[in-house]
């Protein structure tokens, strides 16, 4: 490349889109244990075209879903675009027209069309397969060929791609942010979806500003709405400035209510800045909620309000304590763990309750560039960590916890993952006996050529 142009980093290396839908049986080295039986889905940003922003950002790339098939001790892979309407309307146009975060570069034919991009996570409940992105609709997908089925009208508007599924009642339980009549507002929606999949429950309320809302917190009986100064401004975006921006002068709250109330009970605790994409789980301790978060001290990937870049953050495991009895709205912050991480994840079956064990990609490098090359497992019981190091310049995608079986102890179970091989620019998916992680995969399944690195998935047997 010419000196003088500067590569888009999200276009570049393993963050650049495949071009491919393929459908591959992967060679197997070690053993995929006869119990894991299912597909892990995951699902990444991998535009269909060259963006028309200079400064594509990673988050507005079309979705791409990756199933790894499992069954017999046998491996499969395909992968296939989630086709929204926009990426129908760029198929037919051979070209990108809409405009990414930034609202003034868009095609004219396109203003006001549906801009969604299903790229952010994909999650299986009551019997669906639904890839999701914050800004829009769940989208289904079938779970065997990952054809496209359709945006899911029932949600009405945006939904967090962060839903919260309770192990016991089967709920889901959601979110949007950024709700109302105009881009970038205050706006969020509280909503629930039974166990039979029917969305019983959608309501609205304004956060004490605009935010990027990426995650939040539930418990068996609260819900918790973190509003953190990764800021959202419209002003800002129709003036040039960025659309997201880090505001540390606005502070953090942390909305607290009641599940079964209504959003006017929401209680604002405070803290000091500081961004949070993911939490690991939340859980009750008699009248206190207990959220374990990946906190960093500034938001990483996003610019100050300036346009100046942002800071190089890395986050950090700590834990929240919020006393709902006592008269203080401050939270209290303790560290759990002191390696760089992102992508914490629990066993399903412990989400929404009191958790002992979690894993996480991990940075040792300290590199800070939401890259990771290595995994973690945290026993929060006995405070002992397992780390597995990729080596070679290799990143893993987060780590996806598969249980034994349905009865199996928490933590019993498997722990798949997808690794990029650096040397030779290929992708594997891994296969850890979860609670002995430093042991080294137990199997491999070998991708022909490589995944695009990507945010999340999950496991689903069906
Ligand atoms: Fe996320």
């Amino acid at each position: 490349m010419d000196g003088d142009v500067r590569i888009n980093p999200y276009l570049a290396g393993n963050f650049a889109p495949v071009r491919s839908e393929d459908d591959f049986d992967l060679e197997v080295v070690g053993e995929i244990p006869a119990g894991l039986r299912g597909a892990l889905f995951r699902i990444g940003p991998n535009p269909q075209f060259e963006p028309r922003d200079p400064n594509h950002h990673w988050f507005v790339g079309d979705g791409m879903v990756h199933g790894f098939y499992l069954d017999g001790g046998k491996a499969s892979y395909r992968n296939r675009y989630v086709r929204t309407p926009k990426w129908q309307v760029e198929h037919e146009a051979g070209r990108s027209l809409f405009a990414g975060f930034n609202p003034l570069l868009g095609d004219p034919s396109v203003a006001g069309k549906d801009a969604g991009v299903a790229n952010t996570n994909i999650v299986w409940h009551a019997g669906r397969l639904l890839a999701l992105e914050e800004g829009h609709k769940p989208f289904e997908m079938n779970p065997r060929d990952l054809g496209s089925k359709g945006y899911v009208e029932a949600y009405q508007g945006r939904v967090t791609a962060h839903p919260k599924i309770d192990p016991a009642t089967g709920e889901m339980i959601w979110f949007g942010y950024g709700v109302g009549e105009m881009p970038l507002s205050a706006g969020m929606s509280y909503g629930v979806t039974a166990a039979d999949g029917s969305v019983v429950r959608r309501q609205d309320f304004q956060a004490p500003y605009s935010s990027m809302v990426h995650d939040f917190m539930v418990t068996e009986n609260h819900v918790l709405f973190p509003v953190l100064p990764l800021t959202g401004s419209l002003e800002r975006a129709m003036t040039g400035r960025p659309p997201y921006a880090w505001e540390p002068e606005k502070g953090s709250f942390v909305g607290v209510m009641r599940r079964d109330a209504d959003v006017s009970t929401i209680r604002w605790f405070n803290t000091e800045a500081c961004y949070v994409f993911h939490p690991l789980n939340a859980w009750e301790d008699s009248d206190k909620l207990v959220a374990d978060v990946m906190r960093y001290d500034t938001a990483p990937l996003f610019p100050n309000a300036d346009g100046s870049p942002g800071a190089k953050s890395a986050a950090r495991l700590v834990r929240w304590t919020f006393d709902l009895a006592g008269d203080s709205d401050a939270i209290k912050e303790e560290p759990l763990d002191d390696l760089d991480g992102e992508f914490p994840r629990v066993d399903p079956r412990v989400e929404t309750r009191r958790h002992r064990h979690g894993w996480y990609a991990a940075d040792p490098a300290h590199a800070q560039t939401i890259r990771q090359s290595a995994i973690a497992h945290l026993d929060l019981q006995t405070g002992k960590r397992q780390v597995y190091a990729l080596g070679g310049g290799d990143q893993t995608s987060e780590p996806v916890f598969v249980p034994r079986s349905a009865d199996a102890p928490e933590g019993d179970g498997w722990i798949t993952a997808v690794v990029w091989r650096a040397a030779e620019d290929r992708s594997d998916l891994l296969v850890f006996e979860a609670l002995d992680i430093e042991k080294g995969p137990i199997a491999t399944a070998k991708v022909p050529r490589r995944v695009p690195f990507g945010f999340h998935g999950n496991w689903a047997s069906f």
